[in-house]
């Protein structure tokens, strides 16, 4: 059998705690197909606060020996003036999307049986939004001028090459043509002009590559319309980094809450390791209570293993996960019964 050699980020809050409820589900979901080795990197606000780390060089080189990264979530008391400035989510989290070129983030969307949707009549919800991960307002081009005047001014200017849309697009279209064939264009063609009408094209000139793929725009604000009243739908979104991280927070909601939201930060080429992660945060508000719903990082770690080429064990943790979710009802349980719960279903 293969070896899947795994550094484990668990980062703050929430994090470790839905972590290792990933780690114990995939652990049993591997059994037979693949031996798991295991390496823990300690790091986030707590380890920032601790030892003056937040991701050195030395750690860099060394997540990037692995084969996939399992990440939790970071980010620590935003009160907290030591933390200003978004830097661990900027140093830690954006620093790994971007060194590790993970130039997909794929993040899924279904509304299973037995879940409740905030909507009224949601139809049948089963799309992805294929955002951008290495481009666009995230790369913290910009800065603030005259600062303390009353003049500041304070420019965020977002980065869009031809290569980094064209190859965030072929992924996107190849996706849609291995589903339901149709792609759907988000962006703001009609304020962003610059940006807006270099994805317009890439898209136009990528689309006859892809005959079989219907191509549909919309611009961001009316596509939340859609996204809340009729997300039936959509069947691939691609998009950038920014309106797609708005974006897939509300696809959330859609597909029964932020517990349930998966997401894998890909290097489609292989040439990094691609890190997943629950679309979710640290939920300070809950963590440390075992209050978290671990399913978004469950549903993370079968990312993780399709793209590791394991797709019969991702497969096995789906059909656990939607056995689960068919059976929940509402009586709260706590974030390692919800693990042992789907562990137990493949055992
Ligand atoms: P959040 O996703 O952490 O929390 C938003 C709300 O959703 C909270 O009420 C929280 O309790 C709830 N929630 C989140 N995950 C849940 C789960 N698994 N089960 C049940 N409820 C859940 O977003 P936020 O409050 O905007 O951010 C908190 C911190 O997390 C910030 O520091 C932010 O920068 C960081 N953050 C990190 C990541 C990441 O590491 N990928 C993602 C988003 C936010
Ligand atoms: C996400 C998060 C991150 C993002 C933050 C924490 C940098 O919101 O993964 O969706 O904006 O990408
Ligand atoms: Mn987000």
């Amino acid at each position: 059998t293969r070896t899947l050699d795994l550094a484990i980020i668990g980062g703050d809050g929430i994090g470790p705690e839905v972590t290792a409820e990933a780690l114990k589900v995939l652990r049993v979901a591997v059994a037979g197909d693949a031996t798991v080795t295991e390496t823990a990197y300690p790091l986030g606000a707590e380890h920032y606060l601790a030892t003056g780390e937040i991701l050195d060089e030395a750690t860099l080189e060394a997540l990037a020996q692995h084969d996939a990264i399992l990440f939790g979530a970071v980010g620590g008391d935003p009160r907290d003036p030591r933390l200003a400035g978004g830097i661990i989510e900027r140093g830690l989290l954006l620093k790994l999307r971007f060194a590790f070129d993970h130039y997909v983030n794929l993040r899924p969307t279904f509304l299973a049986p037995g879940i409740a949707s905030p909507l009224a009549d949601p139809g049948s919800v089963d799309f992805v939004v294929v955002r951008e991960g290495t481009e666009g307002p995230y790369v913290g081009n910009g800065g603030r001028f005259r600062q303390g005047t009353p003049h500041e001014v304070a420019t965020e200017v977002s980065i869009n090459t031809a290569f980094g849309i064209e190859r965030v697009v072929r992924f996107a279209f190849a996706q849609a043509a291995a589903r339901r064939q149709k792609l759907t264009l988000v962006h703001k063609t009609n304020v962003l002009v610059h940006a807006g009408a270099l994805w317009q094209s890439v898209v136009d000139r990528v689309a006859p590559e892809f005959a079989s793929v219907t191509v549909d725009y919309l611009h961001v604000d009316a596509a939340t319309i859609f996204l809340a009243t009729d997300p039936s739908r959509f069947d691939v979104i691609v998009t950038d980094n920014l309106f797609g991280d708005i974006l897939t927070d509300l696809a959330a909601a859609i597909g029964g809450g932020i517990g349930l939201a998966a997401s894998g930060n890909l290097n489609p080429d292989g040439a990094f390791p691609s890190m997943v992660e629950p679309v979710h945060g640290s939920a300070p508000d809950i963590a440390g209570q075992q209050k978290a719903d671990p399913t978004a990082a469950i549903l993370s770690a079968a990312i993780l293993l399709d793209q590791q080429a394991l797709p019969d064990a991702a497969a096995r943790i789906r059909a656990a996960v939607l056995a689960d979710l068919a059976e929940r009802g509402s009586a709260p349980r706590r974030t390692s019964e919800v693990g042992d719960a789907i562990a137990a279903r493949l055992r």
